[in-house]
């Protein structure tokens, strides 16, 4: 064990209930390579779980050194933590914005309920695709406020015309880009003129484009549209540090935008308060370009090798720029789910209007992906009879 990390668990007590791994980690399952590899590892029931777009490596080590060096007994001073201010401060910087640019929430799912609460009604209808991220879509559902459903196009990348088209106005549009759960990513020129076109077509209409896989982005055309939300009053950009940052456990996730767009979205709807802790390791994983190069050329390598499987298999998956792919697998996605799910291997539920055709499988570690590739290729290969028992 290395020293950091005995000094880590000494600090924090390990299997204590207040740091537990599950709580600092992405989803803590093995972690070898990083430093929680010495804590007690979830007991996920034997199941490898590739359901949920998690990241299994957790968070890097200098996110978890900042966590360490941050449990203190100024802890006790909850109330104005010094790491949420720099926390701010940090994702300003980073961005070339002043701090009322940034709002910070726990996790960038309250960022997008808050959203559609702030900017849709029953006469400003949400605009969002299908399939894709749906927490906007529930949210209007629950308001009560008419949703236009684009689906995407034959390429399976979200239809920007005709979302330009039915957000003429709209209330809000829903931009996932890369999108979850088709991997497919527009590359700026596109979306800036798909934003600008609005702006100037449909002034009063937002546009919340949710860059949550963007660190994964392989298309170096693919770039952030921060710029556009400090030039912009329509544009809001959501990030999280639940995929590439290894920190769904933590719940964290800002957005960029105009102040007084950003008042709205904070009046509309609680987004939580950031506890010293996760501002800690948050601050730390933006400033460790390193690792998050790192983290990329992993999630690389296992797309690469996951989509190359199916490919021999004989089915073909887009040319995913998240941490997940989706795989055309000719059969219903429930079958191969309740298939694979028999044989201890999870993956992602159904994706309307492709749950006859298409399955989301979150990339696991590699050894996890090996051991799915196992099972996928077992309940593909199977003949229709042994299929129907
Ligand atoms: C596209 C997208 N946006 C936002 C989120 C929400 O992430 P969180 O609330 O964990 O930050 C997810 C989670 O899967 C996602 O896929």
């Amino acid at each position: 064990m290395s020293v950091s990390r005995r000094r880590f668990i000494q600090s924090v007590g390990a299997g204590s209930a207040v740091l537990s791994a599950d709580f600092i980690s992405g989803r803590g399952h093995e972690a070898q390579a990083f430093e929680l590899a010495a804590m007690q590892p979830p007991d996920d029931g034997g199941f490898i779980r590739i359901d949920s777009n998690e990241n299994p490596r957790g968070p890097g080590r200098s996110a978890i050194e900042a966590i360490r060096n941050a449990t203190t007994a100024r802890m006790g001073r909850g109330y104005a933590p010094d790491h949420v201010m720099e926390f701010y401060t940090t994702v300003a910087s980073i961005y070339g914005v002043e701090r009322t640019h940034v709002i910070a929430a726990t996790g960038s799912g309250p960022i997008l309920d808050a959203t559609t609460r702030a900017y849709c009604a029953m006469d400003k209808p949400l605009v969002t695709a299908a399939p894709t991220f749906t927490n906007c879509e529930q949210t209007a559902r629950r308001m009560g406020v008419p949703v236009k459903v684009v689906p995407v196009d034959k390429s399976l990348g979200l239809d920007v015309d005709a979302m330009a088209a039915a957000a003429q106005g709209a209330g809000l549009v829903f931009f996932c880009n890369p999108n979850n759960p088709t991997g497919t990513a527009h590359g700026a020129a596109t979306v800036e003129k798909f934003i600008r076109g609005l702006a100037a077509s449909s002034p009063g209409t937002k546009i919340l484009v949710d860059e949550a896989y963007i660190d994964y982005a392989h298309d170096p055309a693919v770039k952030t549209m921060a710029a556009l939300a400090k030039e912009l009053p329509s544009v809001i950009v959501a990030r999280t540090f639940s995929k590439a940052h290894g920190m769904a456990g933590l719940r964290l996730g800002y957005a960029l935008g105009q102040p007084e767009t950003l008042r709205a979205v904070s009046n509309a709807w609680g987004l939580g308060s950031l506890g010293t802790l996760t501002a800690a390791a948050g601050t730390a994983s933006l400033r460790d370009t390193a690792h998050m190069a790192e983290e990329r050329a992993e999630n690389a390598r296992i797309r690469d090798f996951t989509l190359q499987a199916f490919r021999d298999m004989g089915f073909e998956g887009t040319n995913a720029n998240t941490n997940c792919v989706f795989i055309d697998i000719k059969r219903p996605a429930k079958d191969f789910r309740d298939a694979c799910a028999a044989q201890k291997v999870r993956v992602g539920r159904d994706f309307p209007p492709f749950e006859k055709s298409h399955t989301r499988i979150t990339l696991g570690t590699m050894d996890e992906m090996k051991q799915a590739v196992a099972v996928f290729r077992k309940v593909l290969t199977a003949s229709p009879s042994s299929r129907a028992q």
